[in-house]
């Protein structure tokens, strides 16, 4: 259901209940800026997904061999898939998608790097897997279909110029009755130096400035010799992430904060028997990683 012109009035109050100002929606936010967000982080994407593809991170051929990439936070908040039709924004090369499939789901990925949907559908084809793939920007995204679950995880929203659109994105795609799971890194993680390699956790970047972060990196987090690229990043303040959901018409039903997450985002944090990276032990825990489900 798209927000009706009184529904966005209702939504609008439920969004202004912590008496902030509202996000700016895409049409304010320069559209060169916006433009630029989506060509130089596309070109990103597209260059180092290669180089994902063939990283020991990704792991490629233990998936082959069956190996289910669900960890158990996704699989206890999105529940049982079979049978249900299954939307995963921002797939990458699609494992995820195909382990959807695999727990039996009627999956399809989106993910705008054509690379990454490419190297997903021939991964799906060499494993007979019946798993749909579509290239697609979620800020504009239009599968004129619906669906029992849309689904998000680990390195999504910071990619994204403006939420409003992501927004209602996941509302135009939810059947009624739908559910949307959300899993990302939490965005107070966001805010500390990323690059001190002395165990400091120092403040560098501001929680509230809305502003756009421009990077220039070698490599990536999964493929440290990956090449040298340009990004666009933005940090999201949690209120802007809930607030967008609400905007679009949807029910809040959960909100969850681990003091974990599913890669190394800091050069001191230490990967647990468990598989997921936390702060070492001594350091006064901050959230790491969050969750939100939603429902239409
Ligand atoms: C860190 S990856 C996805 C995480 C996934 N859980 C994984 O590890 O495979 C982020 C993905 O977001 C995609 N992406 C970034 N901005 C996008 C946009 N505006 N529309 C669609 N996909 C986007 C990128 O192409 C990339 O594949």
């Amino acid at each position: 259901m798209l927000c009706t012109r009184n529904r966005a009035l209702h939504c609008r109050e439920d969004w202004l209940w912590s008496g902030r100002p509202v996000e700016p929606a895409a049409g304010m936010l320069a559209n060169q800026l916006m433009t630029d967000f989506i060509a130089t982080n596309r070109k990103h994407w597209d260059a180092v997904t290669p180089g994902h593809v063939a990283s020991e991170f990704y792991d490629v051929e233990s998936f082959k061999q069956g190996r289910d990439t669900i960890d158990p936070v996704e699989a206890e908040l999105v529940g049982d898939v079979s049978g249900r039709t299954l939307l995963h924004l921002q797939c990458h090369f699609g494992m995820d998608t195909m382990s959807w499939t695999r727990r039996g789901a009627v999956a399809t990925g989106v993910d705008f790097s054509e690379v990454a949907i490419e190297a997903a559908k021939s991964l799906a084809a060499s494993l007979n897997l019946d798993t749909r793939f579509k290239v697609g920007d979620v800020l504009g995204l239009d599968l004129n279909e619906q669906f029992d679950v849309v689904f998000s995880s680990h390195g999504v929203l910071g990619w994204l110029p403006e939420l409003r659109s992501w927004g209602q994105t996941i509302a135009n795609h939810l059947k009624p009755g739908g559910r949307f799971v959300l899993i990302d890194g939490h965005p107070v993680l966001w805010i500390f130096d990323d690059e001190r390699t002395d165990g400091e956790m120092r403040l560098r970047y501001d929680y509230f400035s809305r502003e756009a972060l421009a990077f220039e990196e070698t490599g990536s987090y999964a493929d440290p010799d990956g090449p040298a690229t340009n990004t666009l990043e933005r940090l999201h303040p949690i209120e802007d992430v809930l607030g967008a959901l609400m905007f679009a018409g949807l029910t809040i039903t959960g909100f969850r904060e681990y003091d974990q997450i599913a890669w190394q985002a800091m050069p001191h944090m230490e990967q647990d028997g468990d598989g997921w990276w936390r702060l070492p032990a001594g350091i006064p825990r901050i959230p790491l990683m969050f969750s939100v489900g939603a429902t239409r």
